[in-house]
């Protein structure tokens, strides 16, 4: 296979002869928009419409079988991904493959008959980022490029970070300057360059596009290989079907930064259908966003199909992108199959990420106290099904974003260390 580089996307990396079967049964790019079919190659926006570039696929038959054969990481699904077929065989995180946990206390405690959590923060880096990144990375590679680089919202740094380092790659990451503590130095531990730029995500990933449009050879993995990169949140879709027995759930709530990962979930029981390897049924999708940086939440209650973007003001930093690239995508997803958006405030982000660890002894960021917060008011509000199968993603781990709750959980009691203070502090 050649690179055919078509001449008005706007890519700095130079034209990289690829080798046979670099992106698996990937056949090019394809214009979300108006269908325009591109070349494979580091190409993020459509040249007719300046649409977003999806992966086309020529799937060969897969079979449940095959795919359980495979290792327990993320390269189980990799005839369905954009990558080659050794890809296990050059250095790489291994994400994914993560417990699906069957939540009966939380369901509980929050009225549902059939509750699960599926539980992405024990990845490599600890989010789900780590998944797009392997696919990133991958692609990085068979385009040749020096430098692998994103801008961030936090998790997505660290997961960069850590994969360079592993593949040997120089890594240079982007962050907003007042990013949480923790999630700088979880990039900072693998990369001697991570970039503090004082502006919010939004003034970031403009910088980051800027960059990839002047500098030959950078990979920005959000940004110009950004394809290939959401194509790896198609893995949390395949992985909630097979452990539940090759079967897609009725109701699914995920997280809304961006809006890819919750775009490609559909995409991924959407694959599974076709290629028969689940039943086709119905199953409604749900959107949660906190109340400070609700651009999605906003317009679905609008009714309207424009996102207008908004300054981030949340606890929620790794959600906090005010101008969403797949929010209309989010709004037809959960519109379509009958679920909704919706939004809580930091409150009840903070209250949720107790709820789920007094429940579940699952401690989730504050992206994922804000799912299982909307989770709550969904169904306070009557919007979703508390009888049918349900799964909420929790997409990163709470060790990044201990000051979110750092005022609400703490000592009950501080005492003397004898048996009579035990017994006045009135634990028990
Ligand atoms: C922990 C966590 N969950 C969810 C998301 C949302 O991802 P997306 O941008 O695909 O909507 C992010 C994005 O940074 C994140 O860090
Ligand atoms: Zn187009």
């Amino acid at each position: 296979m050649s690179a055919v580089v078509s001449e008005s996307t706007q890519v700095a990396t130079p034209a990289h002869e690829l080798r046979d079967g670099a992106f698996g049964h990937a056949t090019g790019l394809s214009c979300r928009e108006c269908g325009h079919q591109v070349a494979l190659g580091p190409h993020y926006a459509c040249p007719e419409c300046f649409g977003p570039l999806e992966i086309a696929y020529d799937f060969p038959a897969v079979t449940r079988e095959e795919i359980e054969a495979g290792p327990a990481n993320i390269w189980r699904y990799k005839a369905l991904l954009p990558v080659p077929s050794d890809i296990e065989s050059s250095p790489n995180m291994e994400p994914g493959f993560t417990r699906l946990l069957k939540a009966d206390n939380l369901g509980r405690a929050l009225g549902i008959d059939n509750l699960w959590v599926k539980d992405d923060s024990t990845n490599p880096t600890n989010s789900f980022k780590d998944r797009v990144v392997a696919c990133a990375l991958s692609a990085a590679r068979e385009f040749g490029s020096k430098v692998f680089a994103c801008p961030s919202t936090g998790n997505l740094a660290n997961a960069v970070a850590a994969a360079g380092a592993r593949a040997g790659i120089k890594t240079v990451v982007f962050i907003p300057s007042n990013l949480e503590k923790p999630k700088q130095i979880n990039s900072a531990i693998y990369t001697d360059s991570l970039v503090a730029v004082n502006g919010n995500y939004d003034d970031v990933n403009k910088l980051a596009s800027e960059i990839a449009g002047e500098e030959d050879g950078w990979a920005f993995v959000n940004v110009n290989v950004r394809p290939y990169y959401a194509e790896g949140s198609k893995t949390l879709g395949y992985e909630i079907a097979e452990q539940l027995g090759w079967r897609l759930p009725d109701q699914i709530v995920i997280p809304v930064a961006s809006g890819s990962q919750l775009t490609k979930v559909h995409k991924a029981f959407q694959e599974l259908i076709k290629l028969g390897l689940v039943e086709d049924k119905p199953y409604k999708v749900y959107g949660a966003q906190a109340t400070g940086c609700s651009p999605v939440s906003v317009a679905y209650k609008a009714g309207v199909d424009a996102i207008r973007p908004v300054k981030p003001d949340t606890i929620a930093k790794s959600l906090a992108i005010g101008n969403p690239a797949d929010g209309i995508y989010v709004l037809d997803v959960c519109r379509q199959t009958g679920g909704a958006v919706e939004d809580i405030t930091d409150d009840e982000v903070r209250d949720a990420i107790v709820l789920l660890a007094r429940t579940e002894g699952v401690f989730t960021e504050t992206a994922g106290g804000t799912t299982v917060g909307v989770l709550k008011k969904l169904v306070e509000t009557g919007q979703l099904d508390t009888s049918l199968e349900t799964v909420v993603i929790n997409t990163g781990h709470g060790l990044k974003t201990l000051d979110a709750v750092a005022d609400v959980v703490g000592a009950r009691a501080t005492i003397e260390p004898n048996y009579a203070a035990f017994r006045d502090s009135g634990i028990v």
